[in-house]
């Protein structure tokens, strides 16, 4: 059975004293309200993932994530923070190839692969992103590019190996835009997505890997999202820098 997960992305966002209370307030909110067992994860700047970590000890409802991290163990990487550095951490999760790395910093399939070895190789969980911009979908040419990124970054795991992984389906054109996808545009994507996995690993494998949506989720559109059948939760950006309304959409997964 895949896991259902609800993912916070903070991107750049906060200051310690902002992220510490922000913590505190999902924390009690979960606890106290949220009676499903889907796993939820905080993926904050890397300065706080200590602090927050620390904030989370004792408890096993909340794990926390980074946003990235180099393709490199180690070395004269001026500003960059490597897997091992994570796992040495305790971190459990890392984003890979979210759009803004694809868009901002030029990160592509063969990079992503090789993120994606060398988080797997220290023990970490990647939260592989794909998706596409709005002038791919005009063209009708979403499905194809996307499958491609499933595939230059993923497809040369073996079916042990991708069980490992989370991917996020998230539409360029949604993010932080106020769009979402309709439910039905991410339940399609969605299948597309498992189909592909099934078509290179079989069906049981493909039935194995956790698919979030990604993509101006808020507590409105969480239920309607989350109830498809192929969207096993989300990864969540403006939303869930404020604690109420990420709480509600944890809350929208059953
Ligand atoms: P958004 O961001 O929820 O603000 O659209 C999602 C993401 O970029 O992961």
């Amino acid at each position: 059975m895949r896991s259902k997960i609800v993912a916070g992305n903070w991107k750049m966002n906060k200051t310690l004293e902002e992220a510490t209370a922000l913590t505190s307030e999902i924390l009690k909110m979960v606890t106290d309200e949220v009676s499903s067992d889907a796993k939820v994860i905080l993926c904050t700047p890397f300065p706080y993932l200590l602090p927050v970590k620390k904030q989370l000890d004792n408890q096993t409802r909340i794990a926390t994530g980074a946003q990235n991290c180099s393709e490199h163990e180690a070395g004269a990487y001026t500003g960059e923070v490597s897997a091992p550095m994570l796992a040495s951490m305790g971190i459990p999760y890392v984003i890979l190839g979210h759009s803004e790395r694809r868009q901002y910093f030029g990160e592509g399939g063969s990079l992503l692969a090789k993120k994606v070895d060398v988080v797997l190789k220290h023990g970490l969980t990647p939260i592989y992103c794909c998706g596409e911009p709005l002038d791919v979908r005009e063209r009708n040419e979403h499905e194809a590019l996307v499958k491609q990124q499933v595939e230059e970054s993923l497809f040369h795991l073996d079916a042990d190996t991708i069980k490992k992984i989370v991917i996020a389906y998230e539409p360029v054109w949604a993010i932080g835009t106020g769009k979402t996808a309709s439910a039905q545009q991410a339940q399609d994507m969605h299948a597309v997505i498992r189909k592909h996995l099934a078509d290179k690993y079989g069906q049981a494998t493909a039935d194995s890997i956790s698919i979030l949506y990604g993509g101006s989720v808020n507590a409105g559109n969480a239920k309607e999202l989350f109830a498809c059948a192929d969207v096993d939760g989300g990864l969540v950006g403006g939303a869930s820098l404020k604690a109420k309304e990420f709480v509600e959409i944890i809350k929208s997964i059953s």
